[in-house]
């Protein structure tokens, strides 16, 4: 056992820090480690970097928002500048820009947020008794207690004693299960769950026609559709949501990650005008709220990087990013070196038929950091990436596919 301070997440708690790399640097799509190895970001650190390392109109943002006032809450009676204009920024660009805009710091907190929402939508309907939520396998839904319980990955929800009552799990490759579950448990239903695509879970984007059944089913029964936008919000899909890419709207979605870049933390939640008019029409107090809930140093991070995805055209970017690594992938699937893959935008995974870490591994001596999950490697690298730094991704991994070949 070392003598470590810090404990990381996602992590073997006795490995010693030594063996960390530590990453010193990151300038557009590279970083660089404590020893001056430079890496291609192939993951936007955690699915999360739209704009890249080191973007100077960001980086001014956050700097002059540090000089004028670097941090106060929002709790009534204040405000603040940033706060106001990035909730504005987000609803207008999403499916409910009459809607209203909750601010967090973490995906796990928007999570929790939305899934308290949807219960209190119901409490405030008078369906006192609609209290399951309903999640999908392998979603991934952050490490809060209500997140943690709605997790579609069995290994996320176990070994923490009690957690969230009524939650039930339908598949995520077949409607027809979740109408079975709405017929039987419909009237007690308060909300469903799903991320767009599946992230963390192994990319997986949804079977054709599944949300449009979710959809209608929710309706038809009197439950909230929640879209878990954390890592497909922001120009990832190929639209500012990945809603609006399927052509579904939810009644709630949260979103992070990418609205600030992760240049500082920042996420939040939006319902719908709907959702806003029941919420609106309580005379008692809202009680729920972070002390960083609308941190203007966040939120000015946040009004900037929205701009220069904008103004970079990083949305429809991502379009094209999808075509580069599809074309990469089939390359790769015709020469047998992986199983298969999936994707949309820029958030795609292959398959390579056998455990991935260890070609994690040797794609990150070969300079690319990517995510082993399962038997699958998983891309989703920032939107800047050009055509080239794409191609060496691949010399790469082709490289480490053949070095690590059974
Ligand atoms: C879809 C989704 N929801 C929630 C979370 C949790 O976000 P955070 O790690 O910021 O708490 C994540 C994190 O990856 C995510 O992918």
């Amino acid at each position: 056992m070392g003598n470590n301070a810090l404990i990381h997440p996602y992590s073997v708690l006795s490995r010693d820090e030594n063996t960390y790399v530590r990453i010193v640097s990151g300038n557009g799509v590279k970083l660089t480690d404590d020893a001056g190895n430079e890496y291609i970001d192939a993951l936007a650190s955690l699915w999360l970097c739209q704009i890249g390392h080191g973007n100077r109109t960001v980086i001014d943002a956050i700097n002059a928002q540090l000089e004028q006032l670097q941090t106060y809450n929002t709790f009534e009676p204040f405000s603040n500048g940033p706060a106001v204009e990035v909730a504005e920024m987000v609803r207008a660009r999403s499916q409910h820009p009459d809607g209203r805009v909750f601010l967090a710091c973490s995906g796990s907190e928007a999570v929790d947020t939305a899934l308290k929402f949807a219960r209190r939508v119901q409490q405030r309907k008078g369906d006192t008794d609609r209290q399951i939520i309903v999640r999908r396998t392998a979603g991934y839904h952050g490490v809060n207690v209500g997140g943690t319980s709605v997790q579609g990955g069995a290994a996320y929800r176990e070994g923490w004693g009690d957690l969230m009552p009524h939650v039930l799990e339908i598949p995520n490759d077949d409607i027809e299960p979740a109408a079975q579950l709405f017929a039987t448990h419909g009237e007690r239903i308060a909300a469903v769950i799903t991320e767009p695509i599946q992230g963390a879970g192994g990319v997986i984007p949804p079977p054709t026609g599944y949300f449009e059944g979710l959809r209608r089913l929710c309706t038809d029964n009197g439950a909230l559709l929640i879209f878990d936008e954390v890592i497909c919000g922001f120009g990832r899909t190929g639209s500012w949501f990945g809603g609006q890419t399927f052509g579904v709207a939810p009644d709630i979605f949260t979103f992070a990650k990418g609205v600030t870049s992760g240049y500082i933390p920042l996420a939040g939640v939006v319902v719908s005008r709907d959702i806003a008019d029941l919420l609106e029409a309580d005379e008692a107090k809202f009680m729920h709220g972070y002390t960083y809930s609308g941190h203007p140093t966040a939120c000015a991070a946040g009004v900037a990087n929205l701009g220069v995805i904008e103004s970079a055209g990083l949305v429809e970017r991502a379009t094209h990013i999808g075509g580069k690594l599809e074309e990469g992938l089939r390359a790769l699937q015709a020469d047998g070196m992986i199983e298969s893959y999936r994707g949309l935008g820029g958030i795609w995974a292959c398959d390579i038929g056998r455990d991935a870490a260890e070609t994690r591994d040797a794609f990150l001596k070969r300079g690319v950091i990517t995510r082993a999950i399962g038997n699958a490697l998983a891309f989703c690298p920032p939107l800047i990436i050009t055509d080239d730094e794409i191609g060496q991704i691949f010399d790469r991994l082709d490289d480490a596919l053949r070095a690590t070949a059974p």
